[in-house]
């Protein structure tokens, strides 16, 4: 998954039209990204929905539990998150001594605001010892460090699956919850009611629209889509996941039920396969706020580094929701 990359790729062309100029111009800006990142000893990172312009000139790109098991094992001191603001948080908080940097501190993930302390504290009432509180990793740090346990779409079922406690709350998606409870009937699981908005609203009758003008594709969906999308589903997970499908399947074309973004990969991965997105359109704002630019101002200014005291009560929680994350998943 991790991405060699290759300077040769980055050398300038004599532009001889405005497309040409501007191309050039993107690529100086990605020459020097690379000569920044080298002289302060920065790793890139960014997840499969920032832009193609900076996928390109990342280290490794990946999903969101690939990047923060990567940040643990990476020897450089500075580590450039081009991602949501919970990554970067999720990053610094499992690496306090590093210097995290994201390029656009104002790129937000509307889904993890979307838990109230009242619902955790509600449920752990309810069911005392018996009782897990499940995060997601798309949340805040006060509600990691409100819960057992943190998460990614990529390891929720496993995880679940081996909790010793029979009931679970599942914070904040409510999506992917009902996946999880799907997989793992034996668990009683509480959904609270979040939800990204952006999968959340791609619809069962766009699905089949496509499915019907394309009807050799696969449809590959991610967990924060509705149940009801789910169900029209023939593999479903992971950003990371949903690549790795595709390359290894024998169809040539794929109905892509998440963010755009990952159009990139697929179509480096998958070379000569159709990729289809429904028309609602699925992008992330706030993934697509991360430019070029913003990678080259953070690496220059330190501007974006992310702040937390790592000595504080909830960053110490939090952190340990995460650490047993990596944990659980590692077994
Ligand atoms: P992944 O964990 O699959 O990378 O997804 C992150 C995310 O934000 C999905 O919307
Ligand atoms: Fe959050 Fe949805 Fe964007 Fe993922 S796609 S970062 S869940 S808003």
């Amino acid at each position: 998954m991790s991405q060699q990359t290759e300077q040769a790729a980055l050398c300038a062309t004599p532009a001889s039209s405005a497309t040409e100029a501007a191309e050039s111009g993107v690529t100086e800006l990605a020459a020097r990204v690379r000569r920044l990142a080298v002289e302060r000893d920065a790793v890139i990172l960014a997840h499969y929905y920032a832009p193609a312009e900076v996928q390109t000139v990342a280290d490794y790109v990946g999903d969101s539990f690939y990047l923060a098991k990567l940040a643990v094992e990476l020897p450089q001191q500075t580590i450039v998150l081009a991602g949501v603001a919970f990554m970067g948080e999720s990053v610094k908080l499992l690496n306090p001594a590093k210097t995290v940097l994201l390029p656009e501190p104002a790129a937000d993930c509307p889904m993890a605001h979307m838990v109230r302390a009242e619902t955790i504290a509600a449920a752990r009432e309810r069911w005392g010892s018996d009782l897990a509180v499940v995060c997601y990793v798309n949340s805040t740090i006060a509600a990691k460090a409100a819960s057992d346990v943190c998460v990614t779409s990529s390891n929720a079922v496993k995880i679940v699956r081996e909790l010793p406690e029979g009931h679970v709350l599942f914070i904040p998606d409510r999506n992917l919850g009902r996946y999880v409870a799907e997989q793992v009937p034996e668990k009683d699981v509480l959904l609270n009611d979040g939800c990204c908005p952006r999968h959340d609203a791609v619809s069962v009758v766009e699905v089949q629209t496509l499915r019907a003008a394309h009807p050799e594709a696969e449809v590959l969906a991610h967990p924060e889509c509705t149940p009801e999308v789910l169900a029209e589903a023939d593999y479903i997970g992971s950003t990371s996941g949903i690549i790795a499908r595709a390359e290894a399947s024998e169809a040539q074309e794929f109905i892509v039920l998440t963010v755009r973004g990952v159009g990139y990969e697929l179509h480096r991965r998958c070379p000569g396969k159709r990729f289809f997105f429904p028309p609602t359109p699925l992008t992330c704002a706030d993934m697509d706020s991360i430019t070029l630019g913003k990678v080259a101002r953070c690496l220059e200014t330190g501007e974006g580094a992310v702040e937390l005291d790592a000595s504080a009560p909830a960053s110490l929680a939090a952190k340990r929701a995460l650490d047993r994350m990596l944990e659980l998943a590692g077994r």
